[in-house]
């Protein structure tokens, strides 16, 4: 080692001695005759002198030196003079002075601060990663994933799983997101595709006996870029064996706890509840208006349909005669909001698809509302005590069908909770949800489509909306599928899967796909199931998010070490990037002319 010891690590206890130090210069102050130097290593700063008195070779040397600059230092460990230990620095109490510092290599100055947590544009940052990672709140988060992938994995090991790698060239296949599909130069116009998950491997893994399967997996998936999600990202890929949907609930869960407990005193994140409380899709839908609901706080959705559908106002009975909902929420202490703030909030909730939104005030004389004139006084009664408002609080009322009432009393519920900080920051709000709808209906394509995949199988008892025949009815049909949400972000998801060949191909069939189809898409699945596949079950966890969520960080990309921007660019290396004729021609690939 070109060090003897880290940056980080001397203390009290190291007076006296000779130490080597390497890393980079941290920061430089130039007092004349003294220069100090803040030298930075992967496990801390500590202070060098530069004492011309000491060494004159030293402190010339010293001279030289700017930010980041990488150098190596001699000198002597010494208690720092009387009155100017640093608290702030765990290895405040001491110096190195030098007596001699070499430099390894010089440094252009930076584009940004590493040396101060400032806000830095984000395109700058991805542009110089390789500086941005240098920073200290980017080493802590990445050196927080290596530990709970680290925790993971022993986890799972002690629990007999085998971790097996699966191929990242695969078969490109129907459904799910779009594929990134690659050419294949032997074989003209065939394309592998990269996994969007090691879905059907798993499953094969199962049918080939290991019982007890997980990977840290790559997947890629090219769809639009959000906050969560990433074109490439990580999953905690996982597959068991003769096991029903609780096994992996409390696997999963008991990882979980185990988990945050573990790294509480790091990051200062606690469990809200456990064990974790368990929402079926429908009454997480209902009460909370989104399938990943924000459990850290309440603010639940109260049905109002039965006191105000027949009511006098005309959208809430005509709404209610066409089937609809009228629902809302309360507001505490929002009664005395502004006509402004009134506007804000119904132009928030008509972007997310609201015709309008009521709002109620309750003062203490009584109710302001600009329906109030509308309403019986018992209507307004029973909706001020459906609603629990108290003198000072808003509520807030949407009628329409029952998808747009849930999507904008949803995200109206999470914008009154940011404005009133009723999240903690620190808690950490589990929850499963359980009993998805096996399908949803594609209004583009005007057919069925698997809400979670085409594997996933359909609780016992309704394999019957399935069959062609009088029961034919596959938006009843329930799946034995599975999320874990974690303060309003989709942690993972998983699912019991078909394991039999006639159920996997009616799914297939209800999917629109044909027996030619199914056989060219998925032959390979269908034989497998002939060959005695056991009943297996599983569920891939988002590493990025996961990290997020316990880093305390609002984007994935904080996580990662090298992510992609919105576009799903690289800005580093510039990829995606041409590439030259003579490749293209390899792969028998002609570009369009305007795509050149
Ligand atoms: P699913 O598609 O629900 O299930 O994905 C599982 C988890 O992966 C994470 N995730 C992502 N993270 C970052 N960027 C993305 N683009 C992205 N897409 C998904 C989420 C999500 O909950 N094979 C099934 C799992 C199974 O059935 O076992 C699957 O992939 O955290
Ligand atoms: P209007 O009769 O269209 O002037 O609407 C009267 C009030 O009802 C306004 O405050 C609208 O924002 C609100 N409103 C209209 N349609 C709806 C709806 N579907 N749900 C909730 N409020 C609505």
């Amino acid at each position: 080692m070109l060090k003897t010891h880290t940056c980080g690590e001397l203390r009290a206890q190291h007076i006296g001695q000779e130490v080597t130090l390497a890393g980079w210069v941290h920061r430089r102050r130039d007092h004349g005759g003294l220069i100090f130097l803040d030298l930075r290593d992967r496990w801390g700063i500590v202070q060098v002198v530069c004492d011309a008195a000491l060494s004159v070779a030293a402190h010339r040397a010293a001279e030289e030196v700017r930010g980041e600059y990488v150098i190596r230092v001699q000198g002597t460990v010494r208690a720092r003079p009387e009155g100017l230990a640093n608290p702030e620095l765990p290895t405040g109490e001491i110096e190195v002075a030098a007596t001699e510092l070499e430099v390894l290599n010089p440094a252009r100055t930076p584009p940004f601060y590493i040396n101060e947590d400032q806000p830095v544009d984000e395109a700058l940052r991805l542009r110089y990663r390789y500086l941005d990672l240098r920073r200290p709140r980017m080493q802590r988060n990445l050196i927080l994933r290596d530990k709970i992938v680290s925790y993971i994995r022993d986890y799972l090991h002690e629990r007999d799983f085998v971790e097996i790698e699966t191929p990242i060239l695969i078969k490109s296949t129907p459904e799910g997101a779009r594929d990134y599909i690659v050419p294949s130069r032997v074989h003209p116009g065939r394309f592998y595709a990269l996994p969007q998950s090691p879905q059907q491997l798993k499953q094969l893994l199962m049918v080939a006996g290991f019982e007890r399967y997980f990977q840290i997996a790559r997947c890629f998936r090219d769809e639009d870029l959000r906050a969560d999600r990433q074109p490439e990202f990580t999953q905690l890929d996982l597959e068991m064996s003769f096991v029903d949907r609780d096994d992996i609930l409390e696997l999963i869960e008991g990882l979980f706890i185990g988990l945050v407990e573990r790294m509480e005193p790091e990051t200062g994140k606690r469990l809200k509840t456990k064990p974790f409380p368990r929402l079926t899709y429908e009454e997480a839908m209902a009460r909370y208006g989104s399938d990943k609901p924000d459990l850290r706080f309440g603010m639940e959705i109260i049905d109002l349909t039965d006191v105000l559908g027949p009511s006098d106002f005309r959208v809430f009975s005509a709404t209610a005669a066409a089937g609809g909902q009228i629902k809302g929420i309360r507001a505490p202490g929002c009664g005395s909001y502004s006509r402004r703030q009134i506007d804000e909030l119904t132009a928030f909730a008509q972007q997310r698809g609201a015709k309008g939104l009521v709002w109620l005030a309750r003062t203490s004389e009584g109710v302001r509302s600009p329906i109030a004139k509308f309403l019986s006084t018992d209507e307004l009664d029973r909706t001020i005590e459906r609603l629990a408002l108290e003198p000072g609080d808003l509520g807030l009322i949407v009628a329409d069908q029952p998808s747009v009432v849930a999507q904008v009393l949803g995200q109206l519920r999470l914008e009154m909770g940011r404005r009133l900080k009723l999240a903690d920051p620190d808690e950490l709000a589990f929850v499963w949800v359980v009993d998805f709808p096996l399908y949803e209906w594609d209004e583009t394509e005007e057919r069925w489509s698997a809400m979670h995949h085409p594997f996933t199988s359909a609780r016992d008892e309704d394999w019957k909306y399935l069959q062609p025949g009088p029961d034919y009815d596959p938006g009843k049909a329930k799946a034995k599928a599975y999320d874990i949400v974690c303060n309003g972000w989709e942690v993972g998801g998983g699912s019991i899967r078909i394991h039999r060949r006639d159920q996997q191909a009616l799914m297939f069939q209800v999917l629109g796909i044909t027996p030619e189809e199914a056989q060219a898409q998925f032959g390979h699945m269908l034989e497998a199931f002939e060959y005695g596949a056991p009943p297996h079950g599983g569920i891939a966890p988002g590493i990025d998010r996961l990290v997020a969520i316990l880093a305390g960080e609002h984007n994935i990309r904080e996580v990662i070490a090298f992510p992609k921007t919105a576009q799903a660019t690289d800005l580093m290396t510039g990829a995606p990037s041409p590439v030259s004729q003579r490749q293209l021609d390899e792969l028998h690939i002609c570009l369009k002319p305007d795509e050149s």
